[in-house]
């Protein structure tokens, strides 16, 4: 064959080849997943009714619409296996089954998510999946599940090496692609064996550390590896708000669209952090491209959690269609201590959809203070200048319209109705409608906070930032004439 028409033949031949789609492994969670999960607010206390209740209480709050998709069931739910070796589920828990349960879960619009474990117990002690992922596989497809969460109690010693552990956790990964239903892989092995450097061809997500809890900065001793450097033997739990984002800023920059890192469930609503710390934490998980599980009693939700999990401005940020996670560009100890020892300040920032920047200032020092960020250091590159240093830029203020209180208690108590026409609709956004790429697109102003001030090229951004608070910001290039979003 002749050199001309070999190269004709293979370049025709690669054209007709699909680019392979490493990323998301199965074409699922592009942006990251959204949803509720009931181990924070429930552990072990669950059965059919909570997971059906939560749902209904979640759509009539408008958090389906939200973008609140996967209503997801932790551990201990099952009784064992049967004489087949085929998952059973606990009858006293769900007397109609789970695929009666998938069934409703779907029929309010909602997806369907569960728990298993990559080892031969959960970590509550109920069967985990180890040597059966294909059967397990076949029995979540066959209820019609939509989500697998996947834990690392029981592994029988298969860890220590990344190898190891990818190999344990792709076994999960081809027998649910075998199973032939969508199911998006959430792995949880709380950072052990370094998921974020093999997670992307695993799964759609990987927890990072161990597990959340409900408070912005106390240190535990069963959370024992400190934020500082991401080298940690026992990831434990316990861990606060800060301890996990400490940890997660060595690393976050390996997140992909369709691949991120987890930093677990959401504590907002469940009382043991005040309204500033949880608005800094629900910030920082969008900002981070975390998945947003909610993790709260929706039964008892107060309307201060309600505004923190709806604002579309904030949610636009985690459902931003670059996939990009916001990194830290900054970190200072300062001296204004708390019981739990010396305070600091942060500053993030990263792409957003558009040519804009998020920057986020972090003030976990014990009293409220003036803040400031360069351009230089908000878009700091490893080599030269940046050029949008040189740019003028609108700050939009992401927190600045956050729904009131009455209102978001309206909507608790059932006094207010939602959609089109009503007040509520002006502060809700209906992404089951329009998603958040195309409202962002369509500069509707519910994804862009309000107008609250200019920085020229060159200069600072600087403002009020609370004790243990933030300041969530979105930078947008300034047109010489006129504004690219009404404020609202
Ligand atoms: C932990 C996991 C938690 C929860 C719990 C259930 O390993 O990190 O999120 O799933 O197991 O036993």
């Amino acid at each position: 064959m002749r050199a001309s028409s070999l190269f004709t033949t293979i370049t025709a031949f690669m054209a007709s080849q699909k680019p392979e789609t490493v990323y998301p492994i199965n074409g699922l969670g592009v942006t990251p997943a959204m949803g509720w999960n009931n181990w924070n607010a429930f552990a072990c206390s669950v059965n059919e009714d909570l997971l059906i209740s939560t749902a209904e209480k979640m759509a009539a709050f408008g958090l389906r619409d939200a973008g609140y998709e996967y209503i997801v069931l932790d551990d201990c739910w099952s009784l064992g296996r049967d004489s087949k070796g085929n998952l059973q589920h606990d009858p006293a828990k769900f007397p109609n089954g789970m695929k009666y349960v998938a069934e409703k879960i779907h029929s309010l619009g909602f997806r369907f998510g569960m728990y298993s474990d990559a080892g031969s117990y959960t970590c509550a002690r109920y069967p985990g999946s180890l040597g059966y992922e294909k059967q397990d596989a076949i029995t979540f497809a066959s209820w019609d599940v939509d989500y697998l969460k996947y834990d690392n109690c029981h592994n029988q010693g298969l860890s220590g090496t990344p190898k190891i552990t990818s190999e344990r956790y792709r076994t999960m990964t081809d027998a649910l692609r075998a199973a032939g239903r969508p199911i998006l892989y959430a792995i949880c092995n709380w950072g052990e064996d370094f998921p974020w450097k093999w997670g992307p061809t695993v799964a759609n997500s990987w927890r990072m550390s161990g597990d959340i809890y409900d408070s912005f900065d106390r240190p535990d001793p069963r959370c024992p590896c400190s934020g500082d450097e991401y080298s940690c033997a026992y990831p434990g739990s316990h861990c606060s708000v800060m301890n996990i984002l400490n940890k997660a800023a060595s690393i976050i920059d390996t997140s992909l669209p369709g691949a991120f890192n987890d930093l677990d469930m959401l504590e907002v609503g469940n009382g043991g952090m005040d309204d500033e710390e949880y608005k800094s934490h629900f910030s920082f998980w969008a900002a981070v491209k975390s998945p947003l599980l909610m993790g709260n009693d929706v039964n008892v939700m107060d309307a201060k959690a309600l505004s923190i999990l709806n604002n579309p401005a904030i949610i636009a940020v985690s459902q931003d269609p670059l996939g990009v996670p916001a990194v830290r560009r900054w970190r200072y100890y300062v001296n204004d201590t708390n019981q739990y020892g010396q305070g600091e300040i942060q500053m993030w920032s990263g792409p957003l959809f558009g040519g804009d920047q998020l920057v986020i200032l972090l003030n976990a020092g014990n009293s409220s203070r003036t803040m400031n960020a360069t351009l230089a250091d908000i878009f700091c590159v490893a080599t030269g200048i940046a050029k949008e240093i040189q740019e003028d830029w609108d700050v939009y203020d992401l927190w600045a319209n956050r729904m009131d209180d009455a209102t978001a208690q309206s909507i608790i108590d059932g006094t207010s109705i939602m959609g089109a026409g009503t007040s509520v609709a002006s502060f809700y956004y209906n992404a089951t409608q329009v998603s958040y790429k195309e409202g962002l697109a369509a500069n509707d102003p519910l994804l862009y906070g309000k107008l609250t001030g200019t920085v020229t090229a060159g200069g600072a951004i600087e403002t009020e930032v609370p004790r243990h608070g933030v300041a969530m910001l979105r930078l947008r290039k300034r047109t010489t004439t006129s504004f690219k979003v009404q404020d609202v």
